[in-house]
């Protein structure tokens, strides 16, 4: 079971804020998936989760270093990219390592290019950010029933 809203975000800052809250809502453990086209804002999403954290790093994109490990704020944050990389690529990987929480500190894990994963974790939010013609962007976001989202 599954809810889902559709969130219309008019500039980067309605961005940024939707990440924010989530970071100020979520508990260790949670693992978000971003998917969208090129520039669709999930950097954007991750430097306000990082905000909701309270990770005082600036939050940059882990495109050629894959993923980025924040233990700074209140919560630990893994922010991953696959976009350099093909599904058979990740498998290797082992990222499960961070959503699982076992061999590194329970936190937040944030994924961009989330379509590139061979394989899902059991439970995740889905954000799917998608550009409108007006140069906003849309949110659509999937999470698990056990979650109660007010964003
Ligand atoms: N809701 C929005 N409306 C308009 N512009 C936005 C919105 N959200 C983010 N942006 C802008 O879109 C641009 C791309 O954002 P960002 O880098 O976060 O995208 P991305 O999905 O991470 O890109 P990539 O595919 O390269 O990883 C930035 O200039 C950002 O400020
Ligand atoms: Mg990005």
């Amino acid at each position: 079971m599954s809810g889902k809203q559709t969130i219309s975000l008019a500039d980067s800052s309605a961005t940024y804020h939707l990440g924010q809250r989530l970071g100020q809502l979520l508990s260790p453990g949670w693992i978000i998936l971003l998917e969208g086209d090129l520039g669709a804002g999930k950097t954007t999403l991750v430097q306000g989760l990082g905000a909701g954290l309270e990770i005082p790093e600036n939050i940059e994109s882990p495109t050629f270093t894959l993923i980025n490990e924040y233990h700074s704020g209140r919560v630990p944050l893994y922010h991953l990219d696959l976009y350099r990389l093909e599904p058979s690529e990740v498998e290797p990987l082992n990222i499960e390592l961070y959503w699982e929480g076992i061999e590194v500190p329970a936190g937040i894990t944030a994924i961009e290019w989330a379509e590139r994963l061979p394989y899902q974790p059991a439970d995740f939010i889905q954000i799917r950010l998608k550009h409108q013609d007006d140069g906003s962007r849309l949110a659509e976001i999937i999470y698990p029933e056990s979650l109660p989202l007010i964003l």
